[in-house]
């Protein structure tokens, strides 16, 4: 069956991205005058979700009921994103946790934010052998059919005109390309997959419906088996308008294989294909390297998307690494969203408007992580009244990056809780005129790390391959007591230049260089 697009309804759409990052970092409190910058930088910058409609697709994001309170996340979510999907709350343990009894309270509530943001919902999920409740998996066999039959149409009416898409059977497959055994395919075999999208159509015929896996995003064992199905079930003539390929993936295990050609298979055979739960984990800690491929993951991801007509958009598996799955799932591994906890984009976040067709971050052609820093503690002692870090920024991007987008964070501790600090640049080739300095208090403190030396430019721009050079600055405290340096995150014993990963490097207010604290 063709699928018919939809579009989202124009909105208003809120506070970007940037500029609530951007206050969350200050306490919320921004001056008039960084306000201003914010907004200047709002008005500039077009959306996930505008990005991806002008190339006819959509960018949304999962969600959980227990996040929308906080006021920061929900803004981004209601601002960035043109779409949202329910993690949890319309999930059959929650939606019909003793037979008979329904409940969609939570996922109304879901429903209800998209209205009121112009966002579509997907919904997720119908039938699914995990969060499951038990009174499932313990009816005899041969009343499964009906319970699932019960549970699909009840679900899929209560949302008629709510959801525009349905994962109704979600992850079927093993990694082997058999079937995965639930109370359904035990009950009925693989018919049971038909039995759901019959009835889901019957109950609402206008949702597009979807099967939904990982691990098929790549050509392989699993997704031939998806392929295989979906030919048999269009042959049969069953409702089905579309594969979900979730896309959980980790820069350990490499890129799938054949993203686009497998894409374009499934598309082949009329269906839509969506992804539908992108995110990148990686082993913590993050580093440069892993936070590159990353960056570069979400990218093919979203290229592999925008080649193929009937993908019809993406969806992250929640935006930020503050309400990810990822580590209580996979202990020791995380990072993999595309805003960091404190819900400041990270480089993934430029990669994906790059490939949107976005503005770039750093210069022509130029994806973030053009800039590296580096440094060189000019400070002999560590226990002194003044901390003296020699900074300079070298450009390893092959565009020119203008030096007044730049900003430069690094951190330290002010022990005795000091709020007043003098700066200084004592020395630099480029001129100390056209560096601007100055202390600004962690909105959330950190290990080493409750206050930074931000440093800024004032104009010029860095070639490609070029350096400021050293710039030698310096700060204290207004009571001139003394650091004790040893803890500060940027802090290093170094003497001569070397790349610094704690030192953080900001191109266009988006993240170039570095790990923050
Ligand atoms: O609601 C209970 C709470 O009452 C209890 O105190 C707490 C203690 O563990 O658990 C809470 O339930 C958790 C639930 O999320 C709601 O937060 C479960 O433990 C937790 O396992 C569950 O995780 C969800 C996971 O699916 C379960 O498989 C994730 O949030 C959700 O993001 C994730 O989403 C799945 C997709 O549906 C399918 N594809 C994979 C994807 C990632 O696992």
């Amino acid at each position: 069956m063709s699928s018919v697009k939809r579009c989202r309804p124009t909105s208003t759409r809120g506070l970007p991205a940037l500029l609530i990052g951007a206050l969350i970092l200050t306490g919320g409190s921004a001056t008039a005058a960084q306000q201003d910058t914010l907004h200047e930088l709002a008005a500039a910058q077009d959306t996930l979700h505008e990005l991806a409609e002008a190339q006819g697709k959509y960018f949304g994001s999962a969600t959980d009921n227990p996040e929308l309170p906080d006021a920061a996340y929900s803004a981004i979510l209601g601002s960035e994103f043109g779409q949202i999907t329910p993690g949890n709350s319309m999930k059959w343990d929650t939606t019909e946790p003793v037979q008979g009894q329904f409940n969609f309270a939570k996922g109304d509530v879901i429903t209800e934010f998209a209205a009121q943001h112009g966002q579509t919902v997907r919904g997720h999920t119908l039938v699914w052998h995990s969060q499951l409740p038990g009174w499932v998996g313990a009816l005899p066999p041969a009343q499964v059919e009906a319970a699932m039959t019960r549970h699909v149409t009840e679900e899929a009416t209560h949302y008629r005109g709510a959801v525009t898409a349905w994962d109704v059977v979600n992850e079927p497959f093993n990694e082997d390309g058999t079937f995965r055994t639930s109370p359904f395919y035990t009950a009925m075999g693989r018919d049971y997959i038909a039995t759901a999208l019959r009835a889901a159509r019957a109950a609402d015929p206008d949702a597009e419906l979807y099967l939904n896996d990982y691990n098929i995003e790549g050509l392989g064992a699993k997704s031939d088996a998806m392929y295989a199905l979906v030919r048999e079930l269009l042959d049969e003539g069953v409702p089905l308008d579309g594969v979900g390929m979730q896309a959980h993936l980790a820069v350990q295990y490499g890129f799938p294989y054949q993203m686009r050609a497998n894409m374009q298979r499934f598309a082949d055979l009329g269906l839509d294909v969506a992804v539908t739960e992108l995110d990148v984990r990686m082993q913590l800690p993050a580093d440069t390297a892993k936070t590159a491929t990353q960056s570069s993951y979400y990218r093919q991801v979203v290229e592999a998307c925008l080649a193929v007509e009937r993908c019809v958009g993406l969806t992250v598996w929640d935006y930020t690494d503050k309400y990810s799955w990822v580590p209580s799932a996979f202990p020791g591994q995380g990072a993999a969203n595309l805003y960091d906890e404190n819900l400041l984009p990270k480089p993934a976040y430029s990669a994906v408007r790059t490939a949107l067709g976005g503005e770039d971050d750093g210069g022509e052609g130029g994806e973030p992580g053009v800039l590296k820093a580096q440094y060189r503690s000019n400070d002999s002692s560590a226990r002194d009244n003044q901390i003296k870090p020699g900074l300079q920024l070298v450009n390893t991007g092959s565009a020119t990056v203008s030096l007044s987008d730049v900003k430069v964070r690094y951190w330290f501790t002010s022990e005795n809780g000091a709020s007043a600090y003098s700066t200084w640049c004592d020395w630099s080739p480029i001129g100390c005129s056209t560096v601007t300095h100055r202390v600004v208090a962690a909105g959330v403190p950190k290990t080493g790390a409750d206050h930074y030396l931000e440093v800024g430019f004032r104009s010029g721009s860095l070639a490609p391959g070029a350096s400021t050079g050293e710039i030698q600055l310096r700060l204290n405290k207004a009571d001139w007591s003394n650091f004790d340096e040893s803890d500060d995150y940027s802090h290093g014993s170094g003497t001569s230049y070397a790349d610094a990963s704690k030192i953080v490097v900001y191109v266009g207010g988006e993240q170039a260089w570095g790990i923050e604290p």
